[in-house]
């Protein structure tokens, strides 16, 4: 078959893999390709154990695989035939050197860049798939223009706004698609054959057009207001539990008002997840390198009371339970940073885990689809921590639960039954509010949520 153009992406994870399969199910017309250096990544992504959990996808990927998605390793000749390349690969926090712990860790962007030029033999648009500092585009160009070949790569940003769990809602009905570019006619043209991409499915009116910094810098402040609101509820929480004062029934009242909106208002364990944490240290650092100190202390506070949020939950853990949790046996229903997704990184319930384990609890995680990756995180405790994946099984004869993923398996279980197993006195923390807790009471549970007294 003859394709109009080809799309390749460079990195097959949470963001490539998804987006590229929804690319690929609405433009017919393109040949779509995934390369990642990860050779498990591809072949996984070639059978019907994708390499990630994200419902409604495997049917997208049935849909298109072989017709026109296709999957490979063979980055040199991928890129070699690609019109446009979509960026995706991971930018993590730098663990070293400067910036160390709050910086991106660029060095898999300038990889992908230099592979590019070395396959390159025709002009191509490069898309910002990846969550990137902004002007990182600036620095792209200059690796990427600096070629011998005398080949002109535009550099265009095209943030990804899904979150995992609903991904492939999210990238059907998208609020908005963001495209960035030089405003130059280069620039212009290349943003063109970009959205050219999504007007195959997404209404003219929700794609906003943008100069490159401000789409890269979006991306960043998107997700910074949305964990700012956690943990602006968050707080407010650790109020109620003083005062008597139901956060469930604060967020309510203040998501009526329109200005406010009713979402992001759930109080929690805490936000988890690849791109909140990351992010906001991003927004810091940047900010800090350009001499604004208290735009970076203001974001910095937003990731503190996450933290504080995580250490409340385990401290209430702990003086409701008499103040000793050696050897008293807790179970953690969910790993995942949130519901229907097997992802765990940065997920709460690592730390509250760890902080267990600190006290010498003995722990047991339970998680429809999370418990794999469970046991790479926690793989320094070795068999001090247990992985059960039936909950029934798991709370038996345990001293206490707490809810840290709000799958929708936790909020239908038979509690009487868990109750009847465990020891009693039964406690029950809600780190998701997920629970009536009225009922669990009946049932006879000592029983705590967030921002409940
Ligand atoms: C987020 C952004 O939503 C998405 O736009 C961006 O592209 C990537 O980062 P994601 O991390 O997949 O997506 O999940 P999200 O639904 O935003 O949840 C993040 C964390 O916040 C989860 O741990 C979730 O449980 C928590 N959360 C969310 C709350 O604690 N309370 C809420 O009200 C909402
Ligand atoms: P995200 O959540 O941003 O999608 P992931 O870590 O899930 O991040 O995916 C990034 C993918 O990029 C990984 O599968 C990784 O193997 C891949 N990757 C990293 N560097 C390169 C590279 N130089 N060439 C090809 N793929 C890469």
């Amino acid at each position: 078959m003859n394709f109009q153009k080809k799309i390749l992406c460079i990195g097959a994870g949470y963001v490539g893999g998804p987006t590229m399969t929804v690319i690929a199910d609405h433009c017919p017309q393109y040949k779509v390709t995934i390369v990642d250096i990860n050779e498990e990544k591809i072949a996984a992504w070639q059978t019907d154990e994708l390499p990630i959990y994200e419902p409604g996808l495997l049917d997208v990927v049935k849909r298109t695989r072989g017709k026109n998605l296709f999957f490979s390793t063979d980055i040199v000749k991928e890129i070699d035939e690609a019109d446009i390349i979509f960026v995706s690969v991971n930018t993590p926090t730098k663990t070293f050197g400067e910036g160390k712990g709050k910086a991106s860790d660029l060095q898999y962007l300038e990889k992908t860049a230099h592979a590019i030029v070395a396959a390159s033999n025709s002009a191509k648009i490069i898309v910002e798939k990846s969550t990137l500092p902004v002007r990182t585009a600036e620095a792209l160009e200059k690796i990427l223009n600096s070629n011998e070949k005398g080949i002109h790569f535009e550099v265009v940003s095209n943030p990804e706004f899904l979150a995992e769990g609903t991904a492939i809602r999210d990238l059907e009905n998208p609020d908005r698609v963001l495209v960035g570019s030089r405003e130059t006619e280069e620039g212009f043209k290349a943003r063109q054959t970009v959205v050219d991409i999504y007007k195959n499915w997404v209404p003219d009116e929700r794609i906003i057009r943008s100069n490159v910094w401000s789409s890269e810098l979006s991306k960043l402040v998107a997700n910074a207001f949305l964990a700012q609101r956690i943990s602006s509820i968050n707080s407010i929480s650790a109020l109620c539990e003083k005062t008597g004062a139901d956060v469930t029934e604060i967020s309510r009242a203040i998501g009526a008002d329109s200005r406010i909106g009713n979402k992001f208002l759930n109080a929690s364990i805490g936000f988890g997840g690849s791109c909140f944490k990351k992010d906001i240290l991003n927004l810091v650092y940047i900010s800090e390198t350009l001499g604004l100190t208290e735009v970076a202390e203001y974001w910095e506070n937003v990731i503190k009371m996450n933290e504080y949020q995580e250490k409340r939950f385990v401290k209430r853990m702990l003086v409701t339970m008499f103040n000793t949790l050696a050897n008293k046996k807790i179970v953690l229903f969910g790993f995942a940073f949130k519901a229907d997704t097997g992802d765990t990184r940065e997920t709460p319930a690592y730390y509250v885990a760890k902080m267990l384990l600190e006290e010498h609890a003995n722990v047991f995680i339970t998680d429809p689809k999370a418990l794999k990756n469970a046991k790479i995180d926690l793989a320094e405790f070795g068999d001090k921590v247990n992985y059960i994946e039936d909950p029934y099984e798991a709370a038996k004869e345990a001293d206490a639960i707490a809810i840290m993923t709000e799958w929708n398996l936790y909020k239908t279980l038979d509690y009487k039954k868990i109750y009847d197993s465990m020891r009693k006195p039964a406690h029950l923390f809600d780190g998701r509010n997920i629970l009536n807790l009225s009922q669990i009471e009946e049932i006879g549970f000592d029983s705590h949520a967030i921002g409940i007294q």
